[in-house]
């Protein structure tokens, strides 16, 4: 093998020097039953779908927010530009600019407790972390370790035509989102709230207004996705996160995971 290696190794970079360099293959891996053996494996992949779609329902003590975990991870996690797992278990373990380390999967579970539920994580050998990042790992099935999704899957920026306005944001929400989630933006039983004491903090990814602005233009309005222009989705996406929410408190207890070194 090891005569073989340095050859084949020319190979490769000659090609992409060339631009030819093979595309990593599409992921489209998805929440398939009859794809997992029987057993344990399937009982604690099938317990952390089951705890994304309906985290309120099982982790209580965990959750702040009036929210599941479904809320952004769309499907389950399996929509593509929807909040997809698909093909992220390779990504890990990963640099963190927040924490300024390496994280594992957990340590990102973690964050989306610490800031997007606004609550607090699970102990990473509890059952629901373990069923978590097996379910997480499923879905990556085919994905080699160090491999990134494909491009598609992830929210990637896009930058609006003009800066963005609230001011007309406003007129928006009250005409695409309000229905739903109501005019004081709290939501409902059905519907998750967008500002207000019941959502996520100010260290969430989904207060970041690239992030809204794509997760809105691909996902929402949820009864007709797609149909906002890259302005519209952050108009709108501003005038939400001009409201007040939560802030994450640093100096709440926290036993796991090491406190993120940006709050120390
Ligand atoms: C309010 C919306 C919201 C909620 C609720 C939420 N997340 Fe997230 N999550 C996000 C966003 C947005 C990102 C991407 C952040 C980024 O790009 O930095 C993300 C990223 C992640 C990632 C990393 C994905 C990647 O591509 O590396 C994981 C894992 C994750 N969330 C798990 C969870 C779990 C588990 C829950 C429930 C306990 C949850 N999230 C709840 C919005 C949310
Ligand atoms: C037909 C009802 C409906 C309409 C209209 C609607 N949404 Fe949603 N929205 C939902 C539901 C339901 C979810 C939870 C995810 C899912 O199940 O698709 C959601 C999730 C979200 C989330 C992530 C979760 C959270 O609470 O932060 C954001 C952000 C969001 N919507 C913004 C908007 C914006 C902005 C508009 C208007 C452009 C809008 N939505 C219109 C039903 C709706």
């Amino acid at each position: 093998m090891k005569y073989f290696g340095l050859p084949v190794f020319c190979f490769c970079v000659l090609t992409a020097c060339a631009g030819n360099a093979a595309k990593p293959a599409i992921q489209t891996a998805g929440y398939d039953e009859k794809t997992i053996p029987a057993g344990a494996p399937r009982d604690l992949i099938r317990y952390g779908r089951e705890l994304i779609l309906n985290t309120r329902a099982h982790m209580r003590p965990y959750v702040v927010v009036n929210m599941d975990c479904a809320a952004c991870h769309i499907s389950g996690g399996t929509q593509a530009k929807g909040g997809s797992f698909v093909g992220i278990y390779g990504e890990f373990p990963q640099w963190n600019a927040r924490a300024h380390r390496m994280i594992a999967l957990q340590d990102r579970l973690a964050e989306c407790f610490l800031y997007s539920m606004n609550g607090r994580p699970p102990a990473y050998n509890s059952r629901e972390m373990t069923a978590l990042v097996a379910y997480i790992a499923y879905l990556s099935r085919g994905t080699p370790v160090g491999a990134s999704p494909d491009p598609g899957v992830k929210l990637a920026k896009f930058a609006p035509p003009r800066p963005a306005s609230a001011q007309r944001g406003a007129g928006l929400y009250a005409q695409r989102c309000a229905a739903c989630h109501g005019v004081s933006g709290s939501g409902s039983a059905a519907f998750p709230p967008l500002w207000g004491s019941a959502s996520f903090n100010t260290g969430a990814g989904m207060h970041r207004l690239w992030t809204m602005a794509a997760f809105v233009r691909y996902n929402m309005p949820q009864n007709a996705p797609g149909t906002l222009t890259a302005q519209q989705a952050y108009d709108v996406s501003a005038y939400v996160l001009s409201h007040a929410r939560p802030r994450f408190q640093g100096s709440r207890p926290i036993a796991f995971p090491a406190r993120p070194a940006k709050y120390f």
